[in-house]
Formats: C-alpha cells, structure tokens, sequence
C-alpha cells in the first residue's frame, strides 16, 4: 500500500506537491514527512548513494530513485513490491514533467504544484492493489525491472546527513562571525565575493525587486547564511560575462508594500540579518513592558463627535517654539548604520522632508556635525552622561556649535538594561562616531552581549537631579529629561528646570515590568500642570495611538522602532514613508473624531479603562 507520496526540487528541498489525503490514517504521519523532508534535505546537499533508495523506517519504507532536477518518493508498506513502487514513481514522473516542466525551476513558493494532487489521487487507485491483473503483469513485465536498489536504515541515511548538518553548522557559525566584515564591506561598496564549489560568485544585491525573468534560479539554500537567516525567498539571476566569473544577482521577494507602519517591521525583519533585527526590535527580559506599550494603547477607545465642519484639518503643532508640520518626531535611537549604510543622514533628511524634529541619539553612527550638515531639520542632541565629564561637555558643546536646538537628558538608563537577544546573539557593534578619537568604545567581550559592556565601562551610573544643575552651566540649550514614569520625579523635573519632559521607559529597553507610557501620561501630565510641555514615545505604532496620546495631555509624541524599520526596508524613502502613513492615518483619526487641529484633541475624546470603571459605578 502507497502511504505517503511527495514531490520536491532537488536543489533546495522545496516541496512542490504531494498526496493531500495521504497520511491521513496514518499515526504518525507528521514524523515521517518529518523524515522526507530531512531526506530532501540531504539530497539537496548532494548526498546520494545508489540510483535507486529503499530506505526503511519503522514498519515503512520510503522508496525514491535517484532524482535530477525533482525527487518523487514515496512511503509504502514494506511488503509492497519495490518494483510496482518504482513504477508509480515513474509514472508520477511522467506525468509533473510533462505538465510542469517548464516552471520547476521557478517556482517560488512550497507547494506550487498542489493542483498535481488529482494525478497523484488516480494514480495511486491503480497501484493500490498489487493482485490487480494490471499491476501483476507489470511485476511479471521484464522491461520494468529496477535494478541497484539500496536498502538503507533511515537513522543510518539521515545520521550522515545530521554529521554533515553538525559540519554546516559550525560554517554557518563562521559565517554569522564573518557577516560583520561582510557587513563593513557591504558599507564600502555593497558587494560580496563568495566562493562556492571552487566558483567565484559576485553577490550583488539589488534591493526588493521581485521581477523576475527567465533563467533567473533560485539557490535558496546556498546564499541565506550570507544575508542573514531571513526566510525571505532568495532570487538569483545568473551569468556569464567574458570573465567566465558568474555573476549573481540577489533580489528578495519581499513582503507586500506595506500598508501601515507594522508592515515595515515585516520587511525590516526579511531584511536584517538576525542580530541586528533583533536588537532593534527587542526589549529586556521578559519583554513585558515592551509588548505592554503597544498593548495599552489597545485598551483606550476614542469618543467621536459628530456632525463637525472637516473640510479641513490642521495637524500642524509647536514644540519649544519650532513649528512642525504634526505632532510626531523621531525619537533617539542609535546605530542607524546597522539598519542601512546612509544612516542617521537618511533619517534626518526624512525628518527635514516631513518637517519634523529628530533627536539624534549621541550613540549615532553618523557624526552629530555629519547630521548637522546633511539637512536644514530642525535637531534635538540626545545625551547620556559618560563617566568622562570632560568627554560630555565637549560633545554638548559641539551640538551646541552645530545648530542642535534642544539637549533631551536620558534619564532611565544608569545601567544597560538587559536585552536577552543581544546577549544570546553576542552582538558585535561598531564603534561609536561622537567620540571617536576621545574615547574609546572598541568593546569585545565573550560574555554576552558587547552593549553590555561599553555602557558599563563608558557611561556615569552615579549622574542625580543635582548634576542637571551642572548640566545646565555648560549649555544655554533647553534640556529635555527622557524616562519620566511618574509624578514624583514629573516634580523634580520641574525643579530642576527642565524645559520638557518625554515619558519614555525606553520603549521597554530597560527596566522590565515598569509601567507602558500612555498608562502613566495623565499623571506626569496632571502633576506638570501645564507648565512645560509634556511629550510621550513607547509602543506609538498608528495614528489613533498619536491621537489618544495627545487627548491624555502630551503635545507631541515619539516614534523609535517604525522609523528604524522604514530605514532597513527603504533607506530616507522608508523612514519618510512611515512618518507620512502616521500622519495620514492621525488626520483621518481627527476628521473622522470631530477635530479640526490639534488643540481640539481633549480630554473627552478618549476613554480609558478607568473611566469605564468610574461610569459603572455611576
Ligand atoms: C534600537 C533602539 C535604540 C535606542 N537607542 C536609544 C538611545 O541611544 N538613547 C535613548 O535615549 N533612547 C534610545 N532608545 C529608546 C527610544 O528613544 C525610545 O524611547 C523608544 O524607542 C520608543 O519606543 P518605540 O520604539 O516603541 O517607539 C532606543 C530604542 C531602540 C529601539
């Protein structure tokens, strides 16, 4: 009896069809497709001993011949004939080839041939039954006799494959150590020269184009380790210049275009390689206040009123007297470089096009003058404090120098926060541009994560309240404190003369189970009483979280993670793209609210879980 029948491309295991009913009264099934595919696997590797297999597996055997292009197997009942197994594998073959011939090689998805299910159904009715007067003359036929068949255990066949698999591994290993370099050389001039097979293959990427022509191949399975274990479907167009070198293009079939900001993180996530994903989108420990600031957003509803003039709507606002065009800017966030090789020059320029402000992060991998100097956008300098005073005061002398309009003292970060990913992917960073030449934060350390360790070694852990007043003696700039969370130091800001405060936690980058933002807005916000303006970022990931923000008191809100997603995915373009898509989806919020301009945003527009608990009792 035929158990299983599967059909896969040999050059990367794709599967391309199957029996869809096979399996069905099978326990177990999922462990042997489980096998098959290890098996594909291994034939992808080029591991293949005889023109024909028998490999056996528990009361099973899985029989395949030696595949070209395509590898048809089947799994029958030990005592079912080898010969009649062979044949139906031939017939299938037959069969796929001739219908689908033409597209093996570019299918791009698992299973694109399913529809080849209804061939497989019939034909596995006809070699069901092996005392059919059919299938007996085909045993007793000479001319379908198979010969060489190896009988193999399939611990024994997919164990070689699992030695060879420990092999890759350690590669790969090497590989992911490697992509550093590969990463610098990807700065200089985008280009990677591999070796494959004694080959000399030249990998040039060329961004998301998923036009694809013929003869374009794909080699899946050779090329991933290179550019990250994204799952995104590798495309490559081979050729052969007078060299005799092979040229490949890369390409990736990408996500759809994004229709909202969240569609950005897809395609940053198809687009980094896993450390750097990773480290932008992580949070510390259990991640919990992490998911928590988009979550809480969730639970605030908004209150529309009706029947208001929208004929137009001005989401226009003031943040310490500059005039941007909405009432979002880019939140300090560093090592831009890492999401694309223009950096923190693509995201300033963004900001410059969409008139808003941007907080470069003093861990930039562009120089605050490169900044400065790139685009007319109005800038805030984000400082932490390093042991070295000396070292802070130049820098702050030097945004001040190079037209920075604000300083926003980050306050929650005395310590590293403990970011699992980053410790689990040992992260190799580069070092950092501001202080090039002052200081050094060439860190290379085994123990975890290397981010650890700079802002260990570099920053002041003992920096209080009181130093703000020293702080404000070296700078005429008005100072920001970023990483309010509650009342109390909401007060202490306004002692120390603040002129702006940023609820932040980090976006949950710090301290874990520390509470979301927009939780905690409304009692900074009451506590400030109007006398400086209040601001908030974590977790603002749509245009009515923007609104709700602003209806619980902030005047502007911050977006960290989208814009270093639209930065991976498209560079300036991407970046610009999400700042628009928050505003679009912020004036529709407002038309469709009753507000005409962001000063009618109130309070009344927006219900919490709270005020709900409050009209209950009433
Ligand atoms: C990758 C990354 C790097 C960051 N670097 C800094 C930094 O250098 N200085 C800082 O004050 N905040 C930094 N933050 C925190 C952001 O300023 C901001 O508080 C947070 O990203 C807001 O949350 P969101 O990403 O959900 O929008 C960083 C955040 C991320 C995701």
């Amino acid at each position: 009896m035929v158990k299983l029948t599967m059909i896969a491309r040999v050059t990367d295991g794709l599967p391309l069809a199957e029996g869809l009913d096979d399996g069905r009264d099978l326990t177990d099934a999922e462990m042997y497709k489980q096998q098959v595919k290890a098996l594909f696997k291994n034939l992808s590797k080029g591991h293949n001993e005889a023109s024909r297999m028998s490999v056996e597996t528990g009361p099973y055997v899985f029989q395949y011949p030696c595949p070209g292009r395509v590898c048809y197997l089947t799994m029958c009942d030990r005592s079912y004939p080898k010969k009649l197994a062979f044949q139906y594998l031939e017939d299938l073959k037959n069969e796929f080839e001739r219908v689908n011939g033409a597209q093996i090689e570019t299918a791009a998805r698992p299973y694109a041939f399913i529809k080849f299910d209804t061939f497989i159904q019939k034909t596995k009715k006809l070699y069901q039954d092996t005392r059919t007067q059919r299938n007996i003359s085909k045993l007793n036929d000479e001319l379908y006799e198979v010969h060489q068949i190896m009988t193999r255990n399939v611990q024994e066949v997919l164990g070689v494959g699992e030695k060879l698999d420990q092999v890759s591994q350690m590669s790969s290993r090497l590989t992911s150590e490697s992509r550093i370099y590969a990463d610098k050389a990807r700065d200089l001039n985008r280009q990677i020269i591999i070796v494959s097979n004694s080959e000399v293959w030249k990998l040039l990427p060329v961004g998301f184009n998923s036009e694809v022509g013929s003869g374009c191949h794909r080699v899946r399975s050779r090329v991933p380790p290179l550019l990250g274990e994204s799952k995104a479907v590798l495309v490559v167009h081979t050729q052969r210049p007078n060299t005799g070198q092979n040229i490949i293009y890369v390409s990736r079939i990408m996500a759809e275009e994004p229709v909202n900001v969240n569609g950005f993180r897809e395609l940053a996530r198809q687009t980094l390689p896993k450390m750097y994903y990773d480290f932008f989108t992580g949070g510390a420990e259990d991640q919990y206040t992490l998911k928590e600031n988009e979550e809480a957003f969730h639970r605030i509803t908004i209150q529309p009123k009706i029947l208001v003039d929208m004929s137009s709507i001005d989401l226009s606002t003031m943040v310490l007297g500059y005039s941007i065009s909405m009432p979002v800017m880019i939140a300090p966030t560093s090592r831009h470089k890492l999401a694309n090789p223009s950096g923190e020059i693509a995201t300033a320029r963004a900001a410059s096009t969409c008139n808003t402000i941007m907080v470069l992060s003093i861990s930039s991998t562009c120089t605050l003058e490169e900044v400065a100097a790139c685009c007319n956008a109005v800038r805030f300098f984000q400082l932490c404090v390093y042991k070295r005073r000396d070292i802070t005061a130049k820098l702050v002398q030097r945004a001040e120098n190079n037209g920075y309009k604000a300083i926003v003292l980050t306050g929650d970060s005395p310590r590293h926060g403990r970011r699992e990913a980053d410790i689990k992917n040992k992260i190799i960073i580069q070092e950092l541009k501001n202080v090039e030449g002052l200081l050094s934060t060439k860190i290379v350390t085994d123990k975890g994560s290397n981010l650890d360790a700079l802002a260990n070694q570099t920053r002041d852990p003992s920096f209080t309240w009181e130093d703000i007043g020293w702080l404000k003696s070296i700078t005429k700039l008005p100072i920001l404190i970023k990483g309010v969370l509650t009342h109390e130091d909401a007060l202490k800001a306004l002692e120390v003369g603040a002129a702006g405060i940023i609820v932040s936690n980090h976006g949950g980058r710090q301290l874990d189970y520390c509470p979301p933002t927009i939780s905690v807005l409304e009692e900074v916000v009451h506590a400030v009483g109007g006398k400086v303006p209040v601001f908030l970022d974590g977790g603002v990931r749509r245009g009515t979280d923007i609104f709700k923000a602003m209806a619980l008191g902030a005047q502007a809100v911050l977006v960290g993670r989208p814009v270093l997603y639209g930065l991976a995915a498209k560079g300036e373009n991407g970046v610009r793209r999400v700042l628009e898509m928050l505003k679009e989806e912020l004036e529709l919020t407002m038309a469709l609210s009753g507000c005409s301009n962001v000063k009618e945003i109130t309070r009344s527009h927006v219900r919490t879980k709270h005020d709900w608990q409050l009209l209950s009792l009433l």
